[in-house]
């Protein structure tokens, strides 16, 4: 009886789901005008100089020729064309206007020589190296305060022969803090697309304080027990689109974070309004999706779908700690395959890793407003452990509709967690046990939204539409 009020309960919900106002305000900026026509003006690497055998050292190339380019920016852009060969590089910067764009059999590999990478100011919201103190080196392809860069092609390739960088890592032998594959600062509308990145030394893509961002089709790889090699980090930015990409890599495939600790708490720049769909990827070390654990500028309006998870330690993970002050709050993640997982959802409230001793430990995170849908597992572990932090409980947790094969025999741990639940099985703990009834839609995220416009709904179909 009680179970069947709860299929009405949530065939309502799911119902009121498929005609989202956020699915079309949301769809909107994934839709940037891609063309490799766009560009009127075109040069190629080797007319500036560069030697694709893998072994000659294009950094001056590839600065020679953007900032030849820098000069058609105010005549609608350039592009720049870097053809099939093994191109050899240093870390260069990226302009507004401009395309850079790798055939079909272009690979672009980092130099293995550190002094190639420069070393640049830390970012002002993590306050320092986020592995040493101090600053870190440029990634291998930089932009800041630009508009308008697009990185395609026809599945070329961005190698940053990490391997060097991590065997630095493992051997203590880092003076500053390893580099990203491609970082834009304080950019605005930024396609990264077409293209395959392998081996990067730290986090692969990193948009940090951007605006309109757009991943799409990318293959992001990484050997499975490679050091801190995240794949895809939004990071302070808004309006952020991730789709169709398949990322396999040693760390998180998606870590969404906003500044650290007190850095990140004065600096103030939240990361919101993400989206991700289609995702499919493996890490044997961390989690499908991260938040955090830097998450101190607040993190909010993350919406995610249609993801499919394997052979992973975590499917959804939300890390903070005491000290990281500010909230992740309105997150909604839906329709996710998970096989072969150790732990289908993890909340970590003590993840700890502070960047120095100035930090307030009474900076306590608000996590609030958790809506976790549609999830089916095979061979998972644990289904969840979800631990909060002592006097700050986390908040209106939601989990609909979710089936775990699970072999563990105690399958949900919860501990300073509040929250409401339906379908799920196994059953979940008890702070969670309170049934996504009508009264809850307004406590739980997304739930909430369509049931204003429902006089309307009659249909009790399930054709989420995104
Ligand atoms: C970006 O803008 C900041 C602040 O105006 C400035 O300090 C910095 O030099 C600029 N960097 C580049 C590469 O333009
Ligand atoms: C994905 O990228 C490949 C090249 O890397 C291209 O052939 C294919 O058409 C792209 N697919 C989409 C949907 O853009
Ligand atoms: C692009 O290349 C990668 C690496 O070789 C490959 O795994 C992927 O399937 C290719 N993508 C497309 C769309 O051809
Ligand atoms: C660190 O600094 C030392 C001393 O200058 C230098 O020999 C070494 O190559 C540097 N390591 C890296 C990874 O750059
Ligand atoms: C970002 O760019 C704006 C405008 O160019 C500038 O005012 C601001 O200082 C820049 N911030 C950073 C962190 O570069
Ligand atoms: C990716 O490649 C496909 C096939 O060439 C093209 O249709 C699409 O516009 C490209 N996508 C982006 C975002 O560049
Ligand atoms: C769920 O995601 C899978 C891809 O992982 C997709 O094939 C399927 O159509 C999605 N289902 C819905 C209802 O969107
Ligand atoms: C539950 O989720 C599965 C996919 O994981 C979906 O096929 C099914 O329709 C959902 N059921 C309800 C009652 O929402
Ligand atoms: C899930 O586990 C149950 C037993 O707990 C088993 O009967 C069922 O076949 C499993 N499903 C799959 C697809 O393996
Ligand atoms: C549950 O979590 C608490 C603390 O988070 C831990 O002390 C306890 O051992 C866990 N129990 C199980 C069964 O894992």
């Amino acid at each position: 009886m009680r179970r069947s009020l709860a299929l009405v309960g949530l065939l309502l919900v799911v119902a009121l789901l498929s005609d989202a106002p956020w699915a079309a305000r949301g769809s909107s900026h994934c839709k940037h005008t891609y063309s490799e026509d766009i560009r009127p003006h075109s040069v190629t690497i080797t007319e500036f100089g560069a030697v694709g055998d893998g072994v000659n050292l294009n950094t001056k190339a590839f600065q020679n020729a953007i900032f030849y380019l820098n000069s058609f920016s105010d005549k609608g852009g350039a592009k720049l064309f870097v053809p099939a060969g093994r191109w050899l590089t240093g870390s260069f910067e990226l302009i507004s206007h401009l395309t850079l764009w790798l055939d079909k059999d272009a690979v672009i590999l980092g130099s293995t020589n550190s002094a190639d990478w420069p070393v640049i100011d830390p970012l002002p919201s993590y306050g320092r190296g986020r592995e040493l103190p101090g600053g870190r080196h440029q990634s291998l392809i930089y932009g800041r305060n630009l508009t308008d860069v697009i990185i395609t092609g026809d599945n070329g390739t961005i190698n940053g022969q990490g391997d060097i960088w991590w065997e630095w890592f493992g051997t203590g032998n880092l003076n500053y803090t390893r580099p990203h594959l491609v970082e834009l600062m304080n950019s605005t509308g930024v396609v990264i697309s077409n293209l395959t990145f392998l081996n990067s030394p730290f986090w692969t893509l990193h948009p940090v304080y951007c605006s309109q961002v757009t991943v799409q089709n990318v293959t992001i790889l990484a050997p499975l027990d490679s050091p801190n090699t995240d794949g895809i980090d939004p990071d302070s930015s808004d309006n952020v689109c991730i789709e169709d990409c398949y990322i396999s890599t040693g760390d998180d495939l998606i870590a969404i974070k906003s500044g650290w600790d007190e850095y990140g708490i004065a600096y103030g720049r939240p990361c919101t309004n993400i989206i991700i769909r289609r995702l499919i990827g493996e890490t044997r070390r961390s989690a499908g999706i991260a938040i955090g654990s830097e998450m101190s500028g607040g993190v909010s309006e993350v919406h995610a779908e249609n993801l499919r998870f394997f052979k992973s330690s975590t499917g959804i993970l939300i890390k903070t700690s005491p000290g990281r002050g500010n909230y992740v709050r309105d997150i909604y993640v839906s329709n996710v395959t998970l096989a072969d997982v150790d732990i289908a959802i993890r909340f970590i409230g003590y993840y700890g890793e502070h960047p120095d001793e100035f930090y307030d430990p009474n900076e306590l995170p608000t996590i609030e407003r958790i809506t976790l849908k549609d999830i089916t597992g095979e061979n998972i572990k644990r289904a969840g452990l979800l631990e909060g932090i002592e006097g700050d409980n986390f908040l209106n947790i939601c989990l609909a509709n979710i089936t775990l094969n699970v072999t563990s025999k105690s399958p949900w741990n919860c501990s300073y967690i509040q929250g409401y639940s339906d379908l799920v099985s196994p059953e979940t703990c008890e702070p969670l046990k309170e049934m996504i009834s009508p009264e809850r839609y307004s406590d739980c995220y997304h739930l909430s939204d369509h049931l204003r416009s429902s006089s309307n709904q009659k249909k009790g179909a399930w054709s989420l539409s995104w």
